[in-house]
């Protein structure tokens, strides 16, 4: 698949992977691919953390899911989900062998978007090489949580923007999720 227009229609959110680790060699190549995205005044502002340890995943999961629980009970819109996450050993992560959290840097003053354009160039190189992906928003939830900052020595100045669940997947029943009609505002 080498026409990006394929690769972008192609990509899924993957949410079953297989239980086959991702090389180093290849997350070198994903975060190669994140790091050409463009950025606000070429600032770069992102920092990866990659956690292929299959427990510090589960320990990351279990931390987030109060977070998580607590943000759908407040909000009616995303009750739908309390099932979910009701489910006996759910992993936010769909125990994905890998997990890459982009984070920004704060003082950069588009850093959110910047590393959304870094994701999306991830997600869609994993994409390309046969690698299934999700990015995790729900994760986001524990950004300030003490555990969290220090079992991953997150510098204060950096915030979770894209946790993204990555690893092979079995190339079959992958919902076709269907788009509305882009709203074309005006046309000058
Ligand atoms: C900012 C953002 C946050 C997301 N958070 C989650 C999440 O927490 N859990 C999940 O399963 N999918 C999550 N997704 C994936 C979306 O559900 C998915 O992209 C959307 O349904 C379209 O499906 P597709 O990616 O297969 O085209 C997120 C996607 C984005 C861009």
């Amino acid at each position: 698949m080498d026409n990006i227009l394929e690769v972008i229609k192609n990509r899924r959110s993957i949410r079953q992977y297989l239980d086959k680790p991702i090389s180093k060699e290849v997350i070198i190549k994903l975060i190669e691919a994140a790091k050409w995205a463009p950025t606000g005044m070429n600032e770069q502002p992102w920092g990866f953390i990659v956690v292929q340890d299959k427990s510090l995943i589960k320990e990351l999961s279990d931390s987030a899911i109060p977070y998580i629980n607590k943000i759908i009970e407040e909000n009616p819109k995303f009750i739908r989900y309390r099932k979910r996450m009701r489910v006996k050993d759910f992993s936010i992560f769909y125990h994905a062998p890998c997990v890459i959290i982009i984070l920004g840097r704060v003082d950069a003053l588009f850093y959110q978007n910047d590393c959304a354009m870094a994701a999306q160039n991830l997600m869609l190189a994993a994409s390309s090489m046969g690698i299934g992906s999700c990015w995790v928003g729900m994760m986001s939830t524990m950004d300030k949580d003490k555990w969290f900052r220090e079992r991953f020595q997150i510098p204060d100045n950096y915030k979770v923007i894209a946790p993204i669940a990555l690893g092979y997947f079995e190339n079959k029943d992958i919902p076709i999720i269907e788009r509305k009609p882009p709203e074309i505002l005006k046309y000058f």
